[in-house]
């Protein structure tokens, strides 16, 4: 998820153009650069790290430019610096892109034969020779860009300068957003609505497929066909601090809604068009006997559900440990042991420590993280990214989905290598993976079903979460998510462990919460709740759309589609998610920052 901005009017832009990627930092911040368009051409200033890195680098090269474009990065492809930081220029052309080119390889190839060389290792610059090279052939500045955009697949938001075309900026968007600020002969440019607020209310938001052509005093917007349409100006009613999280009244809300996008890129660019796994440059060893997954806190309990799926799929044994058990224990590892680490932030002290003790004792090592070039990921052998975005709550919730995606695709990786699963099945589960976007849609539109059942249970002063199989580690996520944002006490268990002690806590005071969706599990876990029933205890159900079974005997339910049972953990995740947020925020704590806590522990 990266920040866009774009202007073009009557007033200067350089410092339009940087207060309005400071608007949008949240959305990335390793990398950042502005272009605008002066006499002699269009000039670029770029910097690696956070954005006040650019602002002395501005301040040395003052100019009267009143067109312009710029960018704050959350990098997908390519390591945070300076070459790929964007702008990124292709002979006349200029731009900055939000999203992710899933051909990009197929392109790369295609720009070597016509011995393009690439200056960057992002997908984006890609785009930018395609528009030039057609530009070269004679088209218009808009055929150009829209047979460019037929080539390409995958998510964009593209603000685009053109050498040549003083005041004039294009844009398009497919998936990403952009929105266009209407001013008095002058045009706003933005990835979100934060960055044109301070300037006008008035906003335009663009469509998927749309191609916008913008100059300060005219606008013309372009479907997919070219064919001229109109975009009606909405007046925005936010205030700033709602303007920031998008609408929504936490980071963590928004980031629990941005799920099914965060699928979607953390899965696209990594199945290729022939229904194959490609997690980048990571291939697993035949001489590996054993995987050992070493996280902490949310991550390992995205490892424990990994577990299910690897040993499930591939038939390699599979143990997770905590980052912090494991670093002192002088744990049995050698070169056929894969040690998967997987953190959010890339940080982690206990994991950081894990991971090179573990290649002390000659592990190789795989590492899951969502900061690209964060230190984990710098000393691991092979990395695969979530493509999450930045996670700003410090309550984890869509880097975890997006690590369960990764974990799966390991899973199918490991299996379809080693022979484990059929053409068949691989092609199913691929299927399933890539509906797990639409069925995380329709968990969400039904959202507020979860905020009623969450008020009623505000007062609660414990709360018991069981379930069974690939879903019990979802019920120590989903009592971690309350203990850490509500502060009430909850505990996960193993439904199948409820007679060995946690029973004893039922009565009419302990909710228990209960995933029991329609798996081979069911049975054995509809039985324990007819164990909490009959002694009284209240039971918030997640199952199966149309199990009227479950409506029988729980006090609440909540219905979340069919998939297959390996997946079901990246549907079951999001109400348990929604009800430890709506509890937390009925009782008036600090959602986004719970005391405490820190977004990323870097200390032991
Ligand atoms: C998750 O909601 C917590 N904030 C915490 O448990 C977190 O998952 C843990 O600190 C690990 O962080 P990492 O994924 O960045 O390594």
């Amino acid at each position: 998820m990266c920040g866009i901005v774009g202007y073009t009017g009557n007033n200067k832009c350089i410092n339009l153009l940087y207060d309005g990627l400071e608007k949008l930092e949240y959305r990335g911040y390793d990398s950042a650069g502005i272009s605008f368009i002066e006499p002699s051409g269009i000039k670029t200033i770029k910097t690696q790290g956070k954005l006040s890195n650019l602002k002395p680098l501005l301040e040395k090269t003052p100019s009267g430019s009143s067109c312009g474009i710029g960018h704050t990065r959350w990098a997908t492809h390519g390591k945070p610096s300076v070459e790929n930081a964007h702008p990124h220029t292709s002979g006349k052309i200029t731009l900055v892109h939000n999203g992710i080119i899933e051909n990009y390889s197929e392109l790369k190839n295609q720009l070597a034969g016509m011995s393009r060389t690439l200056s960057s290792e992002t997908d984006t610059e890609i785009i930018a020779h395609f528009i030039d090279i057609n530009l070269e052939k004679g088209k218009t500045p808009l055929d150009a860009i829209h047979d460019t955009l037929n080539l390409i697949r995958g998510t964009w938001a593209l603000a685009i300068l053109i050498d040549g075309y003083p005041d004039q900026i294009w844009c398009a968007k497919n998936q990403s957003p952009l929105i266009i600020g209407a001013g008095e002969d002058e045009y706003f440019i933005a990835s979100d609505i934060p960055a044109i607020m301070p300037n006008t209310r008035n906003v335009i938001f663009m469509e998927d497929g749309d191609i916008a052509h913008i100059a300060p005093t005219e606008i013309s917007f372009y479907d997919i066909h070219l064919k001229t349409v109109r975009r009606v100006s909405q007046t925005i009613q936010w205030n700033g601090v709602t303007a920031e999280k998008g609408g929504y009244r936490h980071f963590m809300l928004k980031e629990i809604f941005e799920q099914p996008r965060c699928i979607l890129d953390t899965v696209s660019s990594r199945i290729s068009a022939s229904g194959n796994i490609t997690p980048e440059n990571f291939t697993l060893d035949e001489k590996i006997k054993k995987i050992h997954i070493i996280a902490c806190g949310t991550s390992y309990y995205s490892g424990l559900v990994g577990k299910y799926m690897i040993e499930e799929l591939a038939r390699i044994p599979v143990e997770v440990e905590f980052s912090s058990e494991f670093r002192y224990r002088n744990p049995i590892i050698d070169s056929s042991t894969l040690i998967l680490s997987i953190s959010q932030s890339g940080e982690t002290a206990d994991t950081l420590a894990a991971v090179k003790e573990a290649k002390k004792l000659g592990a190789q090592t795989l590492s899951i993280s969502n900061v690209i070039n964060s230190q984990i990921p710098r000393i691991s052998d092979y990395t695969l990214y979530t493509h999450a975005g930045p996670e700003i709550g410090v309550a984890s919730t869509k880097a975890f989905s997006s690590q369960l995606a990764a974990l799966f695709m390991i899973g199918v990786y490991a299996a379809d290598i080693r022979g484990t699963i059929t053409a068949e099945r691989k092609n199913q589960l691929l299927y399933d993976l890539k509906n797990i976007p639409a069925k995380m849609h329709h968990i969400l539109e039904q959202s507020s079903q979860i905020k009623v059942i969450a008020r009623r249970y505000i007062h609660s002063h414990g709360f018991l979460y069981i379930a069974r199989g690939m879903n019990y580690p979802i019920a120590l996520e989903g009592a971690l998510k309350l203990k850490e944002i509500s502060y009430i006490h909850a505990e996960g268990y193993p439904a199948g462990e409820m007679k060995h002690g946690p029973i004893a806590l039922i009565d009419e005071e302990l909710p228990v919460v209960s995933i029991v969706t329609r798996n081979n599990y069911y049975n054995k876990t509809m039985n324990n709740l007819e164990e909490v029933r009959a002694r009284g205890g209240k039971i918030i159900a997640i199952a199966t759309t149309g199990d009227m079974e479950t409506a029988d005997i729980s006090t609440d339910l909540f219905m979340v589609p069919e998939t297959d049972p390996l997946l079901e953990p990246l549907l079951t995740v999001i109400p348990v998610q929604l009800l430890a947020y709506f509890i937390s925020d009925f009782k008036g704590t600090d959602v986004d920052q719970p005391r405490n806590l820190a977004k990323s522990v870097t200390v032991e």
